[in-house]
């Protein structure tokens, strides 16, 4: 059977608080990867030891760095890629969702969709990522089930199909109907959630039935099947792998209720890993072709025992064995891929294959940067993941002027990591960087970081500064300094010694086109093209 078919490589996105590190917890349980999923309280106090390992993660009880976890389960390899809930980072789970096949999203029963589930939403929708939909919390008031499946299809304009759907809710929900199995899953409360709740199976026609379902219960969530099936909706597996259609399961994550319908779904219907698109075309997830894969994220310092750097890698195409060969394609280097792990909260593992779908960790290459590609086959370049646009803009003070060197070297990692972006104001004779980020938490990281893991302390200036264009390379920078700038707009170079203008604001921006009709404006740095 092809190392390939059995791989699920996906991502679980949400609005915070909607229950996704929960389910995520729940899903190693089924994969054996930890015995006990603790409640969320053990949890925030364990979390070092799943996913997350920064600090400041736990002290503020956020996830900010993503995980790979790589788990099997029922002759399924599954690679999970944990996202950053906060909207600071949504470039972080942008760059996540660049290397899944498919997502799950997870909807609070009780608020349906929320701005960050819409915001994800659209990322995956563009980019034809199949979604599956978690309406989770079921065993708390929710807005009504047909409501909900309403708003995914309105909303969201995503055709919505349940695969199972709720008997009751609130303090009324007698469990879950397999609309595929026809069979009725009770739910019994479990305090805590820690184990595996039991669960009962019953045929739709089961005498006992009436035993554990109140009657009016039932009859609603049969009336409502029988709209559901009236309706006409059918399932499309086709529309699926498209992203046109969304598969709906209800559930409760916390009490561990409807999740394995929801994984066993889920790794049946998702698809294997997928051709990517590289600038020669798509190349093939087969197993014999050559190896390739691009790079999409990169963090340093994840162990404070190692303190390395990590870049996680995509396979894409081949195999991959430890110690080959491969091309860096930016740099055309050829690298020995010797160091590669695969990585589990804190513990580290020696990866010896891989095959497409896989992520691995490679250990302490400086070269590597988002988005490179790593082939045998000179010919496969993967497209570059874009950023995304900045709305914050702080300046980065060095109180203490002993410090700057390691403050510099710091940062130059973080930028590597693509924590935040950075630009240096042209002339204003100053050296403090202006640091650029969609989030002001993302700022809070880099202080933090530097603080911890390079021993430079840092003044953080805010300023109300919004935009930034980058100003296109055949421009006459000279003639455009000296033509007076109004007081709220910036030339400023970013670290690759670009030239963009930091502006206040709309208003600031839309009066320097009227002034400067003849300059080329962009939101993203000009390709290299236009360079020449
Ligand atoms: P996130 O990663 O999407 O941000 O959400 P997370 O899993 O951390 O869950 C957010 C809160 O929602 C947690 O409560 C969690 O226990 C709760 N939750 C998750 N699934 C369910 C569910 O099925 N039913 C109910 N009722 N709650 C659920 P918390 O108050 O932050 O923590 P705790 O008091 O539960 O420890």
């Amino acid at each position: 059977m092809s190392k390939i078919t059995p791989r699920r490589t996906f991502a679980i996105i949400s609005h915070p608080d909607a229950g996704k590190t929960t389910l995520t917890e729940k899903f190693l349980l089924y994969g054996g990867a930890v015995q006990l999923a603790g409640s969320v309280t053990a949890r925030r106090n364990q979390r070092a030891s799943t996913s997350d390992w920064m600090e400041l993660e736990r002290k503020r009880g956020i996830s900010i760095s993503s995980t790979v976890l790589q788990f099997d389960y029922n002759g399924f390899r599954v690679n999970l890629l944990d996202t950053p809930g906060h909207q600071d980072f949504s470039e972080d789970t942008y760059r996540v969702l660049t290397a899944v096949d498919a997502v799950i999203m997870v909807i609070d029963a009780a608020k349906g969709i929320e701005t960050q589930t819409r915001k994800l939403f659209e990322v995956c929708h563009r980019r034809g990522i199949p979604i599956f939909t978690f309406i989770n919390k079921l065993d708390h008031p929710t807005k009504d089930p047909l409501e909900l499946l309403d708003e995914l299809e309105h909303v969201l304009g995503i055709g919505a199909y349940p695969m199972n759907w709720p008997i009751g809710t609130g303090q009324q929900f007698h469990g879950l109907f397999d609309r595929r199995g026809k069979t009725i899953h009770l739910f019994e409360r479990v305090s805590g959630g820690e184990y595996r709740a039991p669960v009962e199976i019953f045929g739709l026609h089961d005498e006992n039935m009436r035993e554990h379902v109140d009657a009016r219960v039932l009859a609603t969530a049969q009336e409502e099947m029988s709209m559901l099936d009236g309706a006409g909706f059918s399932f499309d597996q086709d529309a699926i792998l498209t992203g046109r259609q969304t598969p709906v399961y209800f559930g409760s994550a916390k009490n561990n209720f409807g999740v394995q319908l929801l994984l066993d779904g889920y790794l049946g219907f998702a698809p294997d890993p997928q051709p990517r698109r590289s600038a020669q075309g798509f190349v093939p997830a087969e197993e014999d072709e050559a190896f390739s894969g691009f790079i999409f994220k990169i963090q340093a310092n994840m162990d404070p025992r190692h303190r390395d750097r990590i870049a996680f890698l995509r396979i894409c195409s081949g195999s991959f064995s430890r110690d080959m060969f491969a091309i860096h394609a930016r740099t055309g280097k050829k690298i020995r891929l010797s160091n590669a792990a695969k990585l589990f909260g804190q513990q580290r593992e020696t990866v010896e294959e891989g095959f497409p779908g896989d992520i691995i960790g490679l250990v302490g290459h400086d070269d590597f940067g988002i988005g490179d590609t790593l082939t045998v086959d000179p010919a496969i370049v993967y497209d570059e993941i874009p950023r995304f646009p900045p709305e914050c803009f702080a300046l980065l003070h060095s109180p203490n002027p002993a410090n700057y060197k390691r403050l510099r070297d710091g940062l130059d990692q973080l930028l590597q990591e693509g924590v935040v972006q950075s630009f240096q104001l042209l002339n204003s004779g100053s050296r403090t960087p202006v640091l650029a980020a969609v989030g002001p938490l993302q700022f809070e990281v880099v202080q933090y970081r530097l603080e911890n893991e390079y021993g430079a302390t840092t003044r953080l200036e805010n300023t109300d500064w919004k935009l930034v264009r980058w100003v296109h390379p055949d421009t006459d920078l000279k003639q455009l300094s000296s033509k007076l700038l109004p007081t709220t707009t910036f030339l400023a170079e970013d670290v690759l010694k670009q030239p963009a203008i930091i502006f206040a604001n709309d208003w600031a921006l839309n009066y320097f086109l009227e002034q400067h009709k003849e300059v080329k404006l962009s939101d993203e740095p000009w390709p290299e093209e236009s360079q020449k």
